[in-house]
C-alpha cells in the first residue's frame, strides 16, 4: 500500500436532495425555485430534463443505499429540500417530508453509513422566493428557524450537519452569471445576497448550538485555489488576489474566523456595494463560526491583470483575465482544468492560515459526457480516467495529511449519477450508473469495484 490513510477516513460520498430524489409532488412537496423555473423555461435545461425526473432517490432509496454500501461508501452527504419539510412561509411542518429524511437516515444507519446531513444546495422554495428569495434579511430568520426543525426531528441521529453548499454559488450564478434563478446580472444585488446568506448560516450554527445536539456543524465551501500568471508582477497578483477574495475567502472567513476580510469590504465599498449591516449581525457572524469545514473542489482559477478595458456590467471581470499554458490539463465534458495540487495548496492554506480547522473533502469529482461511449460487452463502464482522476487528487492530499492537516475524509461528486441543475444528466459523475430512460436502473461502474477496495483498505 503506498498511500494509507488516518484511521476512520471517511470514505464516501455526495449528492443532495434536489439532485437525486425526484418526486417533486409526493409527500405534499412544494415547489423550489428549480421546479418553477423548469415550469417557465424547460429550454434552459439540457434536453429539457427537469428536477422532476432526477434518479428517483424518492422512491429507490433502500437500493441505492444498499449498492452504495457494495461500492464502499461509509458516509453519504446529502440535502434535506427545504420545501419537503416545510410547506409555508410560516414554517408549517410538513410531516410526509420528515418521514421520508428519517426513513433514509434510518435506513443509511442500518447500513453502515453515516448520514451527514446539508440544509441547502441552491433550493430554496418558492414561497421564499416570491418574497425576494436572499435578497430578503427574512429569508436568513425563516432559514434558521427550517434549521432548527431538522435539528429538533433528526439531530438524535445526524452527528455532521452544513448549513449551506457552495454559499458563494449563490449570489454568482443567480446574480452575476445567469445559471441559476433569477439569472440577473447586478453586483450589487449579488454582494446583499452573498451577505444573507452568510448571516442565515451563522444564525442556523446559533440554533444549533441552542438545540443541544450531540453533534457537529460546518458549512460546505467550494474552493477554487488562485493563482497568477506572473507572482513577479504587482498587478498580477491584485487580480488574483481579488478573485481569491471573491470567491473563497467571501465565506471562508466570516464562517471560520468570524470576520469579513477587510481588503473584502474596502473593494465593496470602492465599487459601491457594501451590503447594509443590522445592529447585532457582527456579533452573530463572529459569535457563530463553524466547528468543520467542507472542502468541494474541482478546479482552480488562473488570473492576470486585464490588459483591456472591461465594458460590461460590474462583474469581477472587471479585475482579470484568466490565462491558458502549454500543457494545462483540461476535462474537455465541463471546461475545466484538472490540477490535483491544489487539494495540496487548499490543505496548507487551512493549517496556517484558518487554525487547521478539521475539514473533508466534501466534493471532488470527474463528469464526463456521454459516458456510455465507454460501456463494455457487459454493460459496466469502464471508467478508468475516473480511478486516475480520484488517485491523483489523493496523492496530493496524503502528502498534506502526512505535513499535519486536519482532513478527515474524502467524498466523491457522486456516488451515483445525478441531475445537475442546467445540465441536467449531460456529464455523469456517479461511481453508479443510473439510466434514466430505463426505470433508473442502477448498475456499479468499473470505479465502484475499485472504490469499495480503496474504502475497505483506507488507501491504495
Ligand atoms: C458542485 C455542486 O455542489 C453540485 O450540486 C454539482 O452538481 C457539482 N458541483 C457538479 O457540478
Amino acid at each position: 500500500m503506498d498511500y494509507q490513510f488516518p484511521e476512520g477516513f471517511l470514505w464516501g460520498g455526495a449528492s443532495s436532495g434536489p439532485q437525486s430524489e425526484g418526486g417533486s409532488t409526493e409527500g405534499d412537496r412544494v415547489m423550489s425555485e428549480w421546479d418553477y423555473w423548469f415550469s417557465k423555461e424547460p429550454e434552459r435545461f439540457y434536453r429539457q430534463v427537469g428536477p422532476s425526473v432526477t434518479s428517483d432517490f424518492y422512491h429507490k432509496y433502500p437500493e441505492y443505499i444498499e449498492k452504495m454500501k457494495a461500492a464502499g461508501v461509509k458516509s453519504y452527504r446529502t440535502s434535506i429540500q427545504w420545501s419537503r419539510v416545510i410547506r409555508d412561509c410560516d414554517g408549517t411542518v410538513n410531516e410526509d417530508g420528515i418521514q421520508f429524511y428519517n426513513q433514509v437516515i434510518d435506513e443509511l444507519i442500518r447500513n453502515g453509513i453515516e448520514p451527514m446531513m446539508c440544509l441547502h444546495h441552491f433550493d430554496l422554495p418558492l414561497y421564499w422566493v416570491e418574497k425576494g428569495g436572499f435578497e430578503n434579511r427574512e429569508t436568513a430568520y425563516a432559514f434558521a428557524r427550517f434549521a432548527a426543525v431538522c435539528f429538533g426531528r433528526f439531530g438524535d441521529r445526524v452527528k455532521y450537519w452544513t448549513t449551506f453548499n457552495e454559499p458563494v454559488i449563490i449570489p454568482e450564478t443567480g446574480y452575476l452569471y445567469q445559471r441559476h434563478y433569477p439569472a440577473v446580472c447586478d453586483a450589487g444585488k449579488a454582494a446583499a445576497v452573498g451577505y444573507h446568506v452568510q448571516l442565515a448560516s451563522s444564525l442556523a450554527v446559533a440554533e444549533f448550538r441552542k438545540s443541544g445536539c450531540d453533534g457537529k456543524i460546518g458549512i460546505i465551501i467550494n474552493l477554487t485555489p488562485t493563482y497568477c500568471e506572473n507572482p513577479e508582477k504587482a498587478e498580477d497578483r491584485r487580480a488574483a488576489e481579488i478573485l481569491d477574495l471573491i470567491f473563497n475567502r467571501s465565506f471562508l472567513d466570516p464562517s471560520v474566523k468570524g470576520e469579513y476580510p477587510v481588503e473584502l469590504k474596502e473593494l465593496l465599498e470602492a465599487e459601491g456595494i457594501l451590503p447594509e449591516v443590522s445592529e447585532g449581525d457582527r456579533e452573530m457572524i463572529r459569535e457563530n463560526t463553524v466547528d468543520y469545514l467542507g472542502v468541494n473542489y474541482y478546479h482552480p482559477r488562473r488570473a492576470k491583470a486585464r490588459t483591456t478595458v472591461y465594458e460590461g456590467p460590474l462583474m469581477p471581470e472587471k479585475y482579470y483575465e484568466p490565462y491558458e499554458f502549454e500543457g494545462q490539463k483540461m476535462n474537455t465534458s465541463r471546461g475545466w482544468e484538472i490540477y490535483e495540487p491544489a487539494i495540496y495548496d487548499i490543505a496548507m492554506n487551512l493549517k496556517e492560515n484558518y487554525g487547521n480547522i478539521p475539514w473533508y473533502i466534501s466534493e471532488n469529482g470527474m463528469g464526463i459526457q456521454d459516458e456510455e461511449q465507454f460501456m463494455g460487452a457487459d454493460g459496466m463502464v469502464e471508467d478508468d480516467y475516473r480511478i486516475e482522476f480520484i488517485k491523483e487528487h489523493l496523492t496530493y492530499l496524503h502528502k498534506a495529511i502526512e505535513e499535519g492537516c486536519n482532513c478527515f475524509g474524502y467524498h466523491l461528486w457522486s456516488p451515483f449519477d445525478c441531475w445537475s441543475w442546467t445540465n441536467a444528466y449531460k456529464n455523469r459523475y456517479g461511481l453508479l450508473r443510473v439510466d434514466i430512460y430505463d426505470g433508473c436502473k442502477i448498475t456499479m461502474k468499473k470505479s465502484a469495484h475499485w472504490f469499495r477496495k480503496l474504502s475497505e483498505n483506507n488507501g491504495f
